[in-house]
């Protein structure tokens, strides 16, 4: 396909265009799915068709994008030759399943989920970083999003790997409940609702276990051998990837806190040179996309005036050890390595002409 226009100017809405990609949103009534639409609309993608599709639960609702309603289709019928490039975020499972369909059939496929980003062949992409992974179409046909604690922490610390080289990375994470999609947005506001009722109920744990409402979870998901999470485990993986250091010390705690939208991370970064605390504000201050707050206060995922940046405060040289520092990170989960890093990646293939 014909390199679409880019640059700093917003693409056309080609709805109508022959050079525009057919789109398809698995996932679409999620809340990556929704966020992931009004980024179309927004950013203004170039479309020929939109195809949303989900599970039988929601094949038949209506949902409005760009002024026109679109049919939900069901997934187990829904034909895949008749789309160019298909984003994928219904779970890892149906991912692992219906990637594969969709490849043969002939789309690109941009997975927002964890199914293969650690595969062999797999492009793991941000933009900012590396968006030359997409001068080729992948051979494999899918290209794989990072997770949405990973790449807060890859955009801030490659740089500082250029500069004073890096040692190791320590991750704790502070994750809200749209983490774990509508669902968990639902137990929490509902758990909450019940506690604030009734002090002595025992709020619905179907999601989160024990519930999260007025609570905080030290840990996410499956926990594995040795004690660690899949979750922690993939994250440190995937930081090791995206920022091709195979070797490199990582390691993190995830923790699911009560708050409906965003995550924090508090990350300390040791390097193998000292670091001076003022070159580094002023290198993180020259990263795209990333906005430093250098005062008392520091950014919160419920206040953050651009939700496609990644904000940056508490920047703390260690006292004892000069090569060591901590940042606090604050994104919007939804967007920051979720559905605005897809959509960043289907600008860019177009941009390139490497449909
Ligand atoms: N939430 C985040 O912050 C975030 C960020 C980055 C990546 N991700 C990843 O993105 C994926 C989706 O997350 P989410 O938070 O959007 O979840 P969600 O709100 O639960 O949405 C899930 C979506 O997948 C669809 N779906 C579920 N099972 C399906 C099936 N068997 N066949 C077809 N469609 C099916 C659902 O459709 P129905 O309406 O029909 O149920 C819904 O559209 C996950 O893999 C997650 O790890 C999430």
């Amino acid at each position: 396909m014909a390199p679409l226009p880019s640059g700093s100017e917003k693409p056309m809405l080609l709805a109508d265009a022959p050079a525009a990609p057919r789109i398809a949103v698995v996932g679409a009534t999620g809340a990556v799915g929704g966020t992931l639409l009004e980024l179309i609309e927004d950013r203004r993608l170039p479309y020929r068709r939109l195809h949303l599709v989900a599970s039988a639960r929601s094949a038949g609702r209506t949902i409005r994008v760009d002024g026109h309603d679109h049919q939900v289709a069901e997934l187990d019928r829904f034909d895949f030759r008749s789309v160019d490039v298909a984003f994928f975020c219904a779970g890892a499972e149906v991912s692992r399943e219906w990637v594969p369909v969709a490849v043969a059939r002939g789309a690109l496929v941009v997975d927002s989920t964890s199914a293969f980003r650690t595969a062999p062949g797999t492009p793991l992409v941000v933009t900012e970083l590396a968006a030359e992974l997409l001068d080729a179409r992948p051979a494999g046909g899918v290209i794989a999003v990072p997770g949405a604690a990973a790449v807060p922490v890859v955009r801030v610390v490659r740089d500082v790997e250029r500069r004073w080289g890096l040692r190791r990375i320590v991750v704790s994470t502070y994750q809200g409940a749209s983490d774990a999609g509508h669902a968990g947005i639902e137990e929490l506001q509902d758990g909450s609702r019940t506690v604030l009722q009734d002090p002595q109920a025992t709020p619905v744990s179907a999601v989160f276990s024990p519930p999260l409402a007025f609570n905080v979870l030290p840990r996410i998901g499956e926990t594995l051998e040795d004690g660690s999470t899949r979750q922690e485990r993939e994250l440190a993986e995937e930081i090791r990837t995206v920022l091709g250091l195979p070797g490199l010390d990582v390691t993190a705690t995830c923790v699911r806190v009560p708050v409906v939208g965003g995550q924090g991370a508090a990350v300390w970064v040791e390097c193998r040179e000292a670091v001076d605390r003022g070159e580094l504000v002023a290198l993180l201050r020259a990263l795209p996309g990333v906005t430093v707050h250098d005062s008392p206060g520091a950014p919160t995922p419920a206040d953050l005036d651009d939700p496609d940046r990644v904000h940056v405060g508490r920047i703390r040289v260690a006292a004892t050890a000069s090569d060591g520092f901590w940042l606090w990170l604050a994104t919007d989960n939804l967007r920051v390595g979720g559905a605005l890093d897809a959509v960043r990646i289907v600008e860019e293939v177009l941009a390139r002409g490497t449909l």
